[in-house]
């Protein structure tokens, strides 16, 4: 219990650093936990999955803002940069100790079905099912979101290009839960209600509630 309280302070911070990338992870916690009750996973299972997703580029929070909020291309040494968030987010993370199943699905969400992810390269089963699913939720909701170099994607262009990378980037049982989920109930430019990203509204410092209105 008491670390779950301080997983919520870790996603105060992030909304006070970024509030781009938390709103994002709100979004995703949602698609994940639509997706979970699809495929019937416990609700233990489903928490687990909301708290990784709520925390899933925690470690973004350790990139220098010129990296962090850039809108152009970025360079390679920017990428590499980038590309050691999953690893910063668990070390972050490290100290919560009964958060490791947590832990572990943020450490392979960009991993990929066909093996060509980060950071291990690990393939298929051997990702776990829940970053199965959060790996199609952050997929879908930055194909949804607004880019500086694009508007956000209808629900039918971002299924498409989900379903033509089931089998390499996404896995094909999560991917038909997934795809059943926002075909019935498309969740573009969802934006949470703030009380279920904090439960413990009262506790929430005034100035920290800005951007979507949550
Ligand atoms: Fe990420």
């Amino acid at each position: 219990m008491m670390e779950r309280s301080a997983a919520e302070a870790l996603l105060l911070a992030l909304e006070a650093r970024d509030q781009e990338t938390f709103q994002h992870s709100a979004r995703v916690a949602e698609l994940c936990v639509g997706c979970a009750v699809k495929m019937g996973m416990s609700s233990d299972e489903q928490d687990d999955l909301r708290l990784a997703a709520l925390l899933h580029d925690i470690g973004k929070i350790g990139l220098p803002d010129r990296v962090l909020h850039k809108s152009g291309k970025l360079t390679r040494n920017e990428r590499q940069l980038v590309t050691h968030h999953p690893e910063m987010s668990v070390s972050i993370l490290t100290p919560l100790r009964t958060l490791s199943r947590v832990s572990e699905i943020i450490l392979q969400h960009h991993e990929k079905f066909d093996g060509t992810g980060y950071p291990r390269g690990i393939r298929a089963e051997e990702i776990l099912i829940e970053s199965r699913i959060l790996a199609l939720a952050d997929s879908y909701d930055a194909l949804s979101s607004m880019r500086p170099y694009r508007g956000p994607l209808r629900v039918a262009s971002s299924v498409a290009w989900i379903k033509s990378q089931v089998g390499r980037q996404f896995c094909p049982v999560a991917a038909l839960a997934f795809l059943d989920m926002v075909e019935t109930a498309p969740h573009s430019n969802f934006c949470p209600p703030r009380a279920q990203v904090f439960p413990g509204e009262e506790r929430v410092v005034p100035q920290l509630r800005t951007g979507c209105e949550i």
